[in-house]
Formats: structure tokens, sequence, C-alpha cells
């Protein structure tokens, strides 16, 4: 089913908002722009998150962002690459800088594993000393990161209690020692991803981005809310606006797009060259391809149109994220019978912890996926209580065959109160 050019009124939407950011007819993503020598087409970036980017979630992404001809589904199982996604750069959870540089060559592989087909990606890193960024930012360019970006706007007490994260919005002269070392250390493009400042009497993004232009970063991206305020009210879209006014390096805009009108708009009010996506990724992975569908159609007709996602289209893509999460696991085989020498012993933990964190995935998923379904919360109460991954398989495909048998309905997307309570934990 096709939408038009109309801002479609949902649930969470506040009114006030809505009616400021509808936006003209020419309105659209760009469809590229270049950070430095890295080619990002189109436009658009999965943000980074931690606890749900890893490289399974980023691959499911960039698949599911695939598009070839917009009437047609999309198949989510073909290998992708980045001239046929709507997904221009994936990023990588945020990493700390400190752990990083301490761990042994093993552990760092899989902090920073990433396939080939991910690219272009950029590795998020964060911290608070200058020459271990410097050297963490080095390791990432040894490992093929086309892109190496810093964390200033994680909120998370445990980053800002080192200095970290946001915490460093308040030590703009830190911030420059930090950009100038990691500048000199990586020949790759350096970027940094920030909040407005701390609160409203401390807003440093416009200086921060003109210091970031002046030390050599090739790019910006501003969350445009402040630290203290969490995920609560609008994100200001005005201070991307403000940033953008003020730099020739590229602005990334994020905050609060959740379909391609706000995508759209986005860029119609701030000049941004490229819009970042967070938080509706997991809730709609199709949200690339949509935005990418609704900017040709846009050029073509003036009037912007996108596929909806129908019941079997979320059935499959449910499914494709699974069998990834369980072919992780499979990596792991698990030991049958006692496990009484030490190899056996560290396998079994191995097979375990692959096998919980699958499980905790499949769960988190499922629970921002399924919002808006009908049926959905039932579904989300008998996952809940499964203890292996074949047993939620199941339950999804009892799931989707029962929807099936009955009439079909309109899904219409709910508030997700986990992903909306970020501001406890993230950035
Ligand atoms: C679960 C979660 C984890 C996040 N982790 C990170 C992170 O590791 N690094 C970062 O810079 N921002 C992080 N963020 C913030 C997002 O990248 C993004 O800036 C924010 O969600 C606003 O964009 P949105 O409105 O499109 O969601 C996280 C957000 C969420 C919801």
């Amino acid at each position: 089913m096709a939408t038009t050019d109309v801002y479609m009124k949902k649930e969470w939407d506040n009114s006030a908002i809505t009616k400021a950011r509808a936006m003209p007819a020419q309105a659209r993503v760009p469809a590229e722009f270049h950070i430095g020598n890295v080619r990002i087409a189109p436009a658009t970036v999965l943000a980074p998150m931690a606890g749900v980017t890893d490289t399974v979630f980023r691959r499911f992404i960039k698949n599911a962002s695939m598009f070839t001809d917009p009437t047609a589904p999309a198949d989510v199982d073909v290998e992708t690459t980045n001239e046929v996604s709507g997904c221009g750069l994936i990023m990588t959870e945020f990493t700390s800088a400190d752990g990083l540089s301490r761990m042994r060559e093993t552990k760092r592989k899989r902090y920073l594993t990433y396939y080939e087909d991910e690219h272009p990606i950029s590795a998020q890193l964060f911290g608070s000393n200058p020459e271990t960024l410097a050297d963490s930012a080095r390791i990432c360019e040894d490992a093929g990161f086309d892109i190496v970006d810093l964390n200033l706007g994680c909120p998370a007490k445990r980053v800002v209690a080192c200095n970290g994260g946001s915490g460093l919005l308040r030590d703009l002269p830190r911030i420059k020692e930090i950009f100038q070392a990691v500048r000199s250390s990586v020949s790759i493009p350096f970027t940094v991803k920030f909040r407005m400042g701390w609160n409203d009497s401390n807003i440093v993004c416009v200086e921060l981005a003109k210091m970031a232009e002046d030390c050599g970063l090739q790019a910006v991206a501003l969350h445009a809310r402040t630290r203290e305020q969490g995920y609560a009210g609008d994100a200001r879209w005005e201070w991307i606006a403000a940033v953008k006014d003020a730099v020739k390096i590229p602005v990334i805009g994020n905050g609060d797009i959740r379909t391609p009108e706000d995508a759209a708009a986005m860029v119609e009010a701030t000049r941004c060259d490229a819009v970042m996506i967070g938080r509706a990724a997991p809730a709609n992975p199709w949200i690339f391809r949509q935005i990418a569908q609704y900017t040709a159609s846009k050029q073509a007709t003036g009037i912007g149109s996108y596929t909806k996602p129908t019941d079997l289209d979320r059935y499959r893509m449910i499914r494709d994220y699974f069998d990834r999460l369980m072919h992780e696991v499979a990596e792991h085989p698990e030991v049958l019978g006692a496990a009484d020498d030490d190899l056996s012993k560290r396998l079994k933990r191995n097979h375990e912890s692959a096998q919980r964190d699958a499980i905790g995935r499949m769960k988190q998923f499922a629970s921002w996926f399924t919002h808006g379904v009908p049926g959905g919360a039932t579904l989300r109460r008998e996952i809940f209580d499964c203890k292996r991954g074949a047993q939620v398989i199941d339950k999804v495909e009892a799931f989707f065959t029962k929807r099936a048998e009955e009439p079909a309905q309109e899904f219409v997307p709910e508030q997700d109160e986990e992903l909306e309570a970020a501001p406890a934990s993230w950035g």
C-alpha cells in the first residue's frame, strides 16, 4: 500500500511540532554527501545505539534498506551494496577508548567486528583522555574502518562520571585537545557526534562545530537536545540549522525522525547535509528504504510516496533478524555431555553466553518491532517466557500463521516505552 505526501498523524505526534514541520513539495533528503574522501549515498545514517547496532543488527538494517523497484517488496535475504541501499552509512555502538586500548588483540577483534558489506562504516569511540582516544582511533583505522567518530552526547552516568560522552560538553579546551590528538593520529576522516550542550544555560553546539572544523574534522552530527533534556520534549532542529550556518563541513541532523516526511522536513528546515536515524530503525527497519522511495518518487512526480510493509513482510523481517542471531549462536556450538576439561568448559560458557545474548536481543527486538501490531502484546509476553532461540522462532511463526488466517488489520505504530525512556541510559 502506498502512502502519499501527507504528514501522517501518529499517536506520539505533538500537533504543534507537526504543524511546524510541514514541508514544501521540493523538500527531500540529498542523494549523497561526502565525509572527507568517503562518499555516502544516499545521505542517511544509522545512528550508533549501544546494545542495538551490533554487526547483526547493522547488516540486517542494511539489507532491509535495499530497494530496486519501489513497488516490489524488498528481499531481505539478498546481499546489498551501498548503491542500492537506502542506508548510506552505518555506525558501531560506542566503544570505550580506555577499554579498547587495554584489550588483548582477540577481545578487540570481537568489539570491532564488521563484515565487508558494511562499508562505509564508522567506528564510534568515547573517552576523555586525548592520547588514549588517539591510540584507539588508530586501532580503528588499522581495523579498516572508513571513519572514526567521537561521542560527546552520551548522558549515561558511568560515562559522564569519567568525563566522557556529554560530560565533556562542559570542557571545550579538553575537547580541543582531543580533536587535535585524534586528528593527527589517523588519516581516515574523523567526525564528532554531540548534543547541544549540557543544559539550556550552556549551549555550545555552534562553538563546538566551529572548533571541530578548525581542528580538521570532516563532519559533525548534532542530536538536537541538551544533556539535561535526556529524551524529553522535542529535538530542537533550529540548532541544527544554526550549526549548519556556522560551518562548511557537512552537518548531519539527528533527533525525532520517525517517517520519510520527518526526514525531508528536517532537511528543509535546517539545510543539513544528511539525516541520522536512531529509534525509528528497530521499530521500523524499512525506514531507510521508505526514505529512498519517498525521495525518488518526489523527484519524479513531485509527490512523495512509499510502500508500507504487509504482515508477510513483517514476518519475514523478524524471521530474518532472528535467523541471523541464531546463526551467530551456531558459531559457538553446544557442548553435549559433561564439560570436564578447561577447553570444554570454555566452549560451554561461550555457547551459553551467545545463547543468552541472542535471546536477550530477540526479546528486545520483538518488543520494539511488534508495537502497534494487533495482538503484539500477547506475542511479547509469550516471547518473554522463552528460554531458547528456537522457542522464540516457533512463537513468532505461530503468531503470524494465526494473523494470516484473520482479516487484515491496519498496523499503527505506537510509542515504545523502553525506546522512549532512553534518557536514563543513552546518548
Ligand atoms: C538504545 C539507544 C542507544 C544509544 N546509544 C548511543 C551510542 O552508543 N552513541 C551515541 O552517540 N548515541 C547513542 N544513542 C543516541 C542515538 O544515536 C540518537 O542520537 C538518539 O536516539 C536521537 O535520535 P532518534 O530520535 O532518531 O532516536 C542511543 C540511543 C538509544 C535509543
